[in-house]
């Protein structure tokens, strides 16, 4: 695992949008996984300034990682919206070749499982951008989730639940539940790049680098990839 420390999240996230932009300029038809929530965001702005100068990005495929239970995709907050307006629209993400999880289907299950057949489909993810949640979870595979974890329906933790409430009116409006890409399906990327930042990130940072491998800090289980990078700002490496 490499670690990369920046001043502040903006320059976390440009260094790591260098790395991704330097795979993608390797691979006219790269298959990306993209990630939601407020960590990806420095890194999308700089590979949109990366896309404004040269990176074409029209031919990639991209899967995200996951999708609340229960929303309509229309809802600004979904992940099909977030992933629309954070990672398509200024990347030039081509939308036929955009896939989120459904996660108000009556068949979700079902939808589960062939979204992991969809990725192994596609060529398998070359390079996976990457976010972590406070309690250490990865998509929203919280603390318990195995190692050998596939995509499926998951219940959210309160810690998280208690996060994303920031997003919505109320705690109450948040979704409890939700589709996410498993441990074991985001560790079969080839390369894997997560980005944190702040000092809310810090206790998780270190547990995933630091503390012992396994279930309570699914994040952990990143240390048995073998091309991971971390970029962090200073607050979020604080305690490493
Ligand atoms: C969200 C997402 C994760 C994300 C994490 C942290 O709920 N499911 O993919 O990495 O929680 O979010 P943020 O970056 O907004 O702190």
């Amino acid at each position: 695992m490499r670690i990369f420390v920046s001043p502040d999240a903006a320059a976390a996230g440009a260094a790591a949008a260098d790395l991704v932009a330097a795979v993608a300029a390797r691979r006219p038809r790269l298959v990306l996984g993209v990630a939601t929530g407020s960590s990806p965001q420095p890194l999308y702005r700089a590979l949109h300034e990366h896309v404004v100068r040269s990176l074409d990005l029209s031919g990639a495929t991209a899967f995200a990682l996951d999708e609340y239970v229960g929303i309509d995709p229309r809802h600004p907050q979904s992940y099909h919206a977030v992933i629309d307006r954070d990672a398509r629209q200024p990347l030039g993400l081509d939308p036929a070749r955009v896939h989120v999880p459904h996660g108000a289907t009556a068949d979700r299950h079902t939808t589960a499982a062939a979204y992991d057949r969809a990725i192994a489909a596609a060529g398998g993810v070359d390079l996976q951008i990457l976010g972590i949640g406070s309690n250490g979870h990865i998509g929203f595979n919280e603390p318990g989730s195995a190692y050998s974890s596939r995509t499926r329906v998951v219940d959210l933790a309160p810690q998280t639940i208690a996060d994303n409430s920031r997003f919505f009116d109320s705690a109450d409006d948040v979704p409890t539940q939700a589709v996410t890409q498993g441990v074991g399906t985001i560790l079969d990327a080839r390369e894997i790049v997560l980005v944190a930042a702040g000092a809310a990130k810090a206790d998780a940072v270190a547990a995933a680098v630091r503390g012992p491998i396994g279930p309570a800090v699914p994040a952990s289980f990143l240390r048995q990839h073998p091309r991971v990078t971390l970029f962090l700002d200073e607050a979020a490496a604080a305690l490493l």
